[in-house]
């Protein structure tokens, strides 16, 4: 098979080889963001389901270090990683700083629980607990805990899903090891498609003192639908989470096909709350057409609330934030009609670049950025923008390059949010586009798989655009 590095994401991470899905474990120590990852160690498709390991120093440049917690008759599935900074758990080297790791052991069709294992340096070597499961409710699907320690109740709590019946599970415990149930949440929001990889953040709403409890989730969508994650506001007491809104209300994280089972990073230095997700889709993740590896992570993002006309909205920024960099082009007050190529700018040609575009007034009727090749019959294109008539944010992808699985060439589409600017910022990163629209209240994270060399162009359509402010950045 051919090598594919051409689309290999520069500032993502993807394993050198082989397969990931859903990142796991994400956690802060000692100077490093430390990644693990679902990972087939053998194969460049799902199986053998281990856990890898990555760590980044700035969450742009990331160091893949050997397979971390391998599988046995188990499969180690999603989980995540605590540091049990006061050996509450008494395992291991009481000497030395301990990390303990949750996850699901999957025994195929038969068993899902939770396990347990431990790290005394820094999550390179695990041993696994000999007393396994630490959590087990006889359950063939019962899957993805995810810990946070709750200081008003002095507990840890664990979130953990029964996919199938639309139901996250609060369990608490004071040594990581014995877990008692606290209450269950659910079903609500959206609940066509099972719930898998939960987490429970405590999130700053902007401009005020105020924060909030989210719970958020993954369930998988079919082509037909947006859905990849969702969430839910509220509040959390130590024992039951509350969800503000009503029961059918669905909040979605990312409005792009390619954003899943997204986590945060613990024991982070700041208090601010970031995360990233696995960055395909399993409507056709077997057919990403890339070798030696399948795929991606998003690149984190840091959270927060922000009040909008449509209540509160989850609102995602660059971490870090390449849009502090000293943009390489910048420009002001452009009046646009029709479509112009940004020439100039090598790094613009299939590499890895941010772009920024704040409008002032259209009355065009669709208006964005296309990245595609110049030719005049059967272009290749991706387009990315806002479409005036629907309001919408979109990234039409159909005609976007290879196309490797049915459905796949599609518009994904977000709504516009009343009141807050017309702001888009973009990612290019060879394979990944990041559109973040309206200062991170809109997300749409997608794939595409370009197979020719494409300028990137400036288009106004069916009408005049006023470009207030365009800035580029070159990510070297
Ligand atoms: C989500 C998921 C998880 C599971 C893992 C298995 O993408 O299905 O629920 O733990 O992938 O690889």
């Amino acid at each position: 098979q051919q090598s594919t590095e051409q689309w290999r994401p520069a500032i993502h991470f993807s394993p050198k080889k082989n397969w990931t899905n859903d990142p796991n474990g994400l956690i802060y120590i000692n100077g490093n963001y430390h990644l693990f990852f679902q990972h087939n160690p053998q194969g460049n498709e799902w199986g053998n389901m281990s856990w890898g390991h990555a760590k980044s120093k700035d969450l742009l440049h990331w160091e893949e270090l050997p397979l971390a917690i391998p599988h046995g008759k188990e499969y180690i599935f999603s989980g995540c990683v605590v540091y049990d900074k006061d050996h509450v758990s008494v395992l291991g080297d009481p000497s030395k700083p301990l990390l303990i790791a949750i996850y699901t052991a999957d025994y195929p069709n038969t068993l899902q629980e939770q396990h347990l294992a431990f790290s005394n340096d820094e999550g390179l070597t695990w041993t696994k607990y000999a007393q396994n499961p630490v959590l087990s409710i006889n359950l063939k699907d019962f899957r993805d805990p995810n810990i946070i320690y709750h200081g008003p109740s002095k507990q840890f709590v664990m979130t953990v899903v029964k996919p199938w019946e639309y139901t996250a599970q609060f369990y608490g415990s004071k040594d990581l090891i014995h877990w008692s149930l606290l209450s269950e949440f659910g079903p609500q929001g959206d609940v066509d498609m099972i719930w898998e990889c939960p987490s429970l953040l405590e999130l700053p709403v902007e401009n005020s003192k105020e924060k909030k409890w989210v719970l958020a989730l993954s369930s998988q969508g079919p082509y037909k639908k947006a859905v990849g994650m969702q969430y839910f506001v509220g509040n959390f007491d130590g024992k039951t989470f509350t969800n503000d809104a009503p029961k059918e209300q669905v909040n979605y994280v990312d409005y792009g096909r390619d954003f899943y089972a997204a986590i945060p990073f613990y024991n982070t230095a700041n208090t601010e709350t970031f995360w990233l997700g696995w960055m395909l889709s399993w409507s056709y993740a077997k057919e990403q057409p890339t070798f030696p590896w399948k795929g991606q992570m998003s690149l984190a993002r840091t959270l927060s609330l922000v009040r909008t006309s449509q209540g509160l909205k989850l609102k995602q920024v660059l971490k870090p934030d390449l849009t502090k960099m000293k943009p390489s082009f910048e420009a002001k007050n452009l009046v646009l009609k029709g479509s112009k190529t940004l020439s100039g700018m090598k790094f613009l040609q299939s590499k890895t670049y941010v772009i920024e575009l704040k409008v002032d007034a259209a009355n065009a009727k669709q208006w964005g950025i296309e990245l595609g090749d110049e030719a005049k019959q059967n272009p290749e294109l991706t387009r990315i923008g806002f479409d005036e008539k629907s309001q919408d944010w979109f990234i039409d992808r159909r005609l976007s390059g290879e196309i490797p699985a049915p459905g796949f060439d599609v518009i994904q589409s977000a709504p516009f949010v009343a009141g807050e600017d017309k702001v888009m910022q973009l990612v290019v990163d060879r394979s990944t586009i990041e559109l973040l629209a309206q200062d991170g209240l809109v997300a749409i994270s997608s794939l595409r798989f370009p197979k020719k060399k494409e300028t990137v162009r400036l288009v106004s359509l069916g009408g005049e655009l006023r470009i207030k402010e365009l800035r580029i950045w070159e990510v070297k």
